[in-house]
């Protein structure tokens, strides 16, 4: 790591872990962890590879007397070669060590990589999704393009049109990925979202229906209208009709991002989950004064985004910031994962105030409660 993660704290004032303003690494530690990086895309692909072909789980299973490499190629039917040079390599990556020379057991961070859930559902996506496309971030940079894309065989400015009609194991990946980390905020976002008694909320983005479903199963008279692309509106459908909601779950084909996209005046709540993450600045700002002008003054906007200096811990932040890259590289080549002041700078700009400002919403969310400025 290149931060001593074991000591952030959070001053009191919602400011960024304190650590982000230090330089906390001796000489010594500064050049091992540079070094390190160098590596680090190999390295990431040995450790898959010791958990994809069993090895690592033969480690476990004989965790507590250790397993030489020579069993472990007996066990799998697997060739020496491999199975001991990634067993070496597991020592310096950290998640095997020895018992004794050639005898190896698991270490804690062994035990994450085989069973800790946000591991697999980020290396999946890193894998599947990111890995190779990867390789054009500097172009992607130079030329403010998703340059990237078409490695995962698209080729168009967006991922978004195509989420659904993706090759598995990308699209499984991509959908884990993405739920794993809202359905954990669904359950709290709920209560946050239903201690007003809304009639009608628009669900922007809603993706495969999971908030507005939840939404009616939560509370029995709201209606919700989901706007979002075609190829994820049909997904949605039919979940929606699985589940006996389509005469409270009604559905916007449409693009945010277009000049006049209508949206009913009649919904008194607007919902955005991990949403306006998929955006540039200048098109959220786009998007939300498109909603201003549609909703009456007495409805409240809610902006559920995971921001990397609300975090409360090293690893979250450095997931978003590898997230952002995956924006860059793959998504759309313009949007990232934001620092939350630049969001409540835009909002504000728009003509909203944040009403509430709630984080670690499941464990790494926060929720903007908006509303239209008062002009009296
Ligand atoms: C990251 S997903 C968020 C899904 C969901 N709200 C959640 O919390 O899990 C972003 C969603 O925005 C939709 N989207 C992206 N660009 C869009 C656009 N220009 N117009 C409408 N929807 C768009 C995508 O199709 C996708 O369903």
């Amino acid at each position: 790591m290149f931060l001593k993660s074991r000591s952030f704290t959070k001053d009191s004032n919602k400011n960024m872990l304190k650590e982000y303003y230090i330089d906390n690494l001796n000489a010594r530690e500064a050049k091992e962890e540079i070094q390190k990086l160098s590596f680090y895309p190999m390295m990431f692909q040995a450790a898959r590879v010791l958990k994809s072909t069993g090895i690592l789980k033969e480690v476990y299973k004989k965790r507590r007397v250790g397993i030489t490499s020579k069993q472990i190629v007996e066990n799998l039917s697997l060739p020496y070669y491999g199975v001991n040079m990634l067993l070496e390599t597991g020592l310096t990556i950290g998640v095997v060590y020895l018992k004794e020379d050639d005898v190896y057991t698991l270490t804690k961070m062994g035990y994450h990589l085989l069973f800790d859930e946000a591991t697999e559902v980020n290396i999946n996506f890193t894998h599947d999704v990111c890995y190779k496309a990867m390789f054009h971030l500097e172009e992607s940079i130079l030329e403010e393009k998703a340059a990237g894309l078409h490695e995962i065989g698209i080729n168009d400015k967006t991922i978004y049109p195509h989420l659904s009609a993706m090759q598995e194991p990308m699209k499984k990946s991509w959908f884990d990925f993405d739920h794993y980390y809202s359905d954990r905020a669904f359950p709290e976002a709920l209560k946050i979202v239903f201690k007003e008694d809304h009639k009608h909320m628009l669900d922007i983005g809603g993706n495969t229906g999971k908030w507005s479903i939840k939404c009616c199963e939560y509370n029995p008279t709201v209606n919700m209208t989901i706007v979002d692309l075609p190829k994820q509106w049909e997904k949605a459908k039919e979940n929606i009709k699985q589940l006996g909601f389509e005469d409270r779950i009604t559905g916007i084909v449409g693009d945010v991002l277009s000049k006049d996209l209508a949206l009913p005046s009649d919904a008194d709540a607007v919902w955005m989950s991990q949403f306006l993450d998929c955006f540039s600045e200048e098109q959220i700002g786009h998007i939300l004064t498109n909603i201003y002008n549609n909703i009456s003054d007495d409805a409240v906007v809610y902006i559920q985004d995971l921001f990397w200096d609300r975090q409360k811990d090293f690893a979250a932040a450095y997931s978003l910031h590898g997230t952002s890259l995956y924006f860059t590289a793959i998504a759309n080549g313009n949007s990232k994962m934001y620092h939350s002041r630049d969001m409540i700078n835009i909002i504000k700009a728009v003509g909203f105030e944040v009403i509430e400002d709630i984080d670690e919403v499941g464990e790494f969310h926060t929720i903007l409660k908006c509303k239209k400025v008062s002009k009296g």
